[in-house]
């Protein structure tokens, strides 16, 4: 299967095909979301989060970042890799974006995504200028969470969603070549999906997007805290407890090893 590269993801947008993007942290879970078909593997700061136990993504370092984003490269996916730039990584100034933007690529991301809408623009065309591609991020934006009052609806006044849609414009403008649109009022998400012309990637933002995104934890039942728009479509923490228990209760009764597993 031929690799997807940021062409690829825009000739499918461009064909109206929806795309799926999923969250990865590690090797083996790059290597099984891979083998599922997804187009696009987001190493998300929701690392911190799901995977490292910190209670928002605003603990999450570039260090943690780079650490995960080079696991997932090493499974050498065919989806396209996106690299998460953690809060604190972009903020200050272009240079450090771009230095940083930089190291995420040396890792092994393919294209980096940040928070924000007008007031990132600089960040994003400098970033590109490097050479790397931009996903943006618009909504409910975690990093900034404190900012926006906690983690709520985007897009339910007016003013809301006009400014929702100004930025879209101005990261388009800036050259992003997608944007993910996080928990905003599904009619809002679409009048933004009409009024660009690069994919929309929703989570929480209902259907008329050009594609959707979720957080493996969050599919596979083993996030604690699992926001409302997440979807559970196999539950792995009851499996792993009952594999883990069955497990001790051998080893307890004197069952394992058995003799076909000792020599
Ligand atoms: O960090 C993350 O997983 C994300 C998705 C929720 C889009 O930003």
């Amino acid at each position: 299967m031929e690799k997807i590269t940021i062409r690829k993801v825009l000739k499918k947008y461009q064909r109206g095909e929806r795309l799926v993007m999923v969250t990865a942290y590690d090797y083996p879970t790059a290597k099984l979301v891979d083998q599922a078909g997804v187009d696009m593997i987001l190493v998300g700061d929701s690392v911190g989060m799901v995977v490292l136990g910190y209670p928002s993504s605003n603990q999450v370092t570039m260090k943690d970042m780079l650490h995960h984003v080079s696991a997932v490269a090493r499974a050498n996916p065919r989806a396209m890799v996106i690299g998460d730039m953690p809060f604190g990584s972009y903020e200050a100034s272009n240079e450090e974006a771009v230095r940083n933007a930089v190291e995420l690529v040396r890792a092994g991301a393919e294209a980096v995504k940040l928070e924000g809408g007008q007031e990132v623009v600089d960040r994003v065309r400098a970033i590109i200028k490097a050479g790397i591609p931009v996903m943006g991020h618009l909504g409910l934006t975690p990093q900034k969470r404190h900012l926006l009052g906690g983690y709520r609806l985007r897009g339910k006044t007016e003013q809301e969603a006009k400014e929702l849609l100004e930025d879209a414009k101005a990261l388009e403008d800036a050259g992003a070549f997608a944007i993910v649109i996080e928990y905003v009022k599904a009619d809002v998400a679409k009048k933004i999906t009409e009024s660009v012309n690069i994919p929309t990637i929703c989570i929480g933002a209902g259907p008329h997007c050009s594609g959707q995104v979720l957080v493996l934890h969050d599919i596979l039942g083993l996030s604690e805290m699992r926001p409302p728009f997440a979807k559970v479509y196999f539950d792995c923490s009851k499996a792993i407890r009952e594999a883990v228990q069955k497990f001790a209760e051998e080893v307890r009764e004197g069952k394992f090893p058995s003799e076909e597993y000792y020599r």
